[in-house]
């Protein structure tokens, strides 16, 4: 079974690279892995152990005997594998049952017996322990050497390789779900605005109007005081329908960046609540690309709409300027201020998220926030959105 020549062993590492390159499945890739581990070293069985960080355990995620169960170990217990996952090292050891660091209980729950042992931990690029290789029993009652040990590493090095794109993957998978649900928040707030706004004022309108057609057969001066009253408060909802539509496209941004969308927000937004929102220092002229225009217009627009609604501040200024590598965009208010930890430490129990999606769109576009503020100081969002990420 074992490939006693060294080309023959440089055929088969180059054809499992080869194959690992093609497979997508990462169980496929780890049981060849495995598999190659066997002939490769000339081994009865092994092991492919994936530490689980959260659970403090490593667990067989393969294993080349089919019969046996699926192997939990504490990642703190006793045990060779547990012990390199640990420690890292590659662990080479002939007499295991000599070895303190040995667990005969899964021998003895198998009724195997374990005579040499070959073990190596699974590394990520960035040095963190992924998970450990596990090489039993070499054929013919011999000895694991030097040459299995580096054999044992190359293959590591391979698994390695496979796990972090699990790993990535499963990243994949949980940011496509946060961005789902800042979608699904923006699309509710949308609902509830239109619903308050907008839609409650035409439905009263149209009770009104039928009301004045009453009144004006008996009191017209009165019908007509109540008519003027109905256009103020159409027109006033008028505005907020242009303020969501300025919301959800904001023709200044695509058309002439975030400058300009920012001048346009604090043309729109003062006087509202009695605050002076204006362009302080609106000098940028950098463009970037699209999505990220949009979120960074997204968090300021958020900071700006906090500082006149519940910060209530007299003043509110706005800057975006460039710096060496990108665009800082600023909103400063003399407002209320709060206690940003706190807030932020208190979010599961509220019904709004604004704060924590101007942290995630920030997140989602590469920019660093960063929110300054203490009850009676004034608030200071400061964005910095790199040019080129
Ligand atoms: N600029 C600000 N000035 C004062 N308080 C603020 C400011 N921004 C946020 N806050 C506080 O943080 C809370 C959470 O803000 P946010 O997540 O945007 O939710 P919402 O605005 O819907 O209340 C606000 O209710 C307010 O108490
Ligand atoms: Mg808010």
């Amino acid at each position: 079974m074992t490939p006693t020549g060294e080309t023959e062993q440089l055929a088969l590492l180059l054809s499992l690279q080869r194959e690992l390159a093609l497979e997508t499945d990462i169980d496929v890739v780890l049981r060849r892995i495995a598999d190659a581990a066997t002939t490769l070293l000339g081994a009865e069985r092994a092991t492919v152990y994936v530490v689980d960080h959260e659970r403090g355990e490593v667990w067989s995620r393969v294993l080349t005997e089919s019969e046996l169960r699926e192997i939990r170990l504490p990642l703190d217990g006793r045990g060779i594998a547990s012990d390199v996952a640990r420690n890292g090292g590659v662990l080479r050891i002939d007499d295991p049952y000599g070895d303190p660091r040995f667990d005969a209980s899964v021998d003895a729950r198998t009724g195997y017996r374990t005579r040499s042992m070959l073990v190596a931990p699974i590394d990520a690029r960035d040095r963190s322990r992924l998970g450990v290789l596990q090489a039993v029993n070499k054929i013919g009652d011999e000895r694991f050497t030097a040459a299995d040990e580096s054999l044992l590493r190359s293959l590591a090095g391979s698994a390695g390789i496979a796990l972090e794109y699990v790993a990535l993957n499963a990243q994949l998978a949980l940011e496509r779900l946060r961005v789902v649900k800042v979608t699904e928040e923006t699309r509710h707030r949308l609902a509830r605005d239109l619903h308050d706004g907008v839609a409650q004022t035409l439905a009263n309108a149209a009770i009104s109007i039928e009301i004045v057609q009453r009144e004006a057969r008996t009191d017209v001066p009165a019908a007509m005081a109540d008519l003027d009253r109905l256009r103020e408060r159409l027109i006033e909802a008028q505005k907020g329908l242009r303020d969501i539509l300025f919301a959800l496209r904001p023709v200044a941004l695509t058309e002439d960046g975030l400058s300009a969308a920012v001048r346009a927000l604090a043309e729109r937004m003062d006087g509202t609540n009695g605050s002076r929102v204006f362009a302080r220092t609106v000098t940028s002229s950098t463009r970037l690309g699209p999505e990220v225009e949009a979120g960074a217009f997204t968090v300021l627009r958020e900071a700006a709409n906090n500082a006149v609604k519940t910060g209530r501040a007299p003043n509110v200024a706005l800057d975006v300027t460039d710096d060496a590598g990108g665009i800082v965009g600023l909103v400063e208010d003399d407002g209320n201020g709060f206690d940003v930890a706190a807030t932020l430490g208190s979010y599961a129990g509220r019904g709004s998220l604004g704060l924590l999606q101007m942290r995630e769109a920030a997140r989602l576009i590469g920019a660093q926030l960063s929110i300054d503020s203490s009850p009676g100081n004034g608030t200071r969002v400061r964005l910095r959105v790199p040019r080129a990420v």
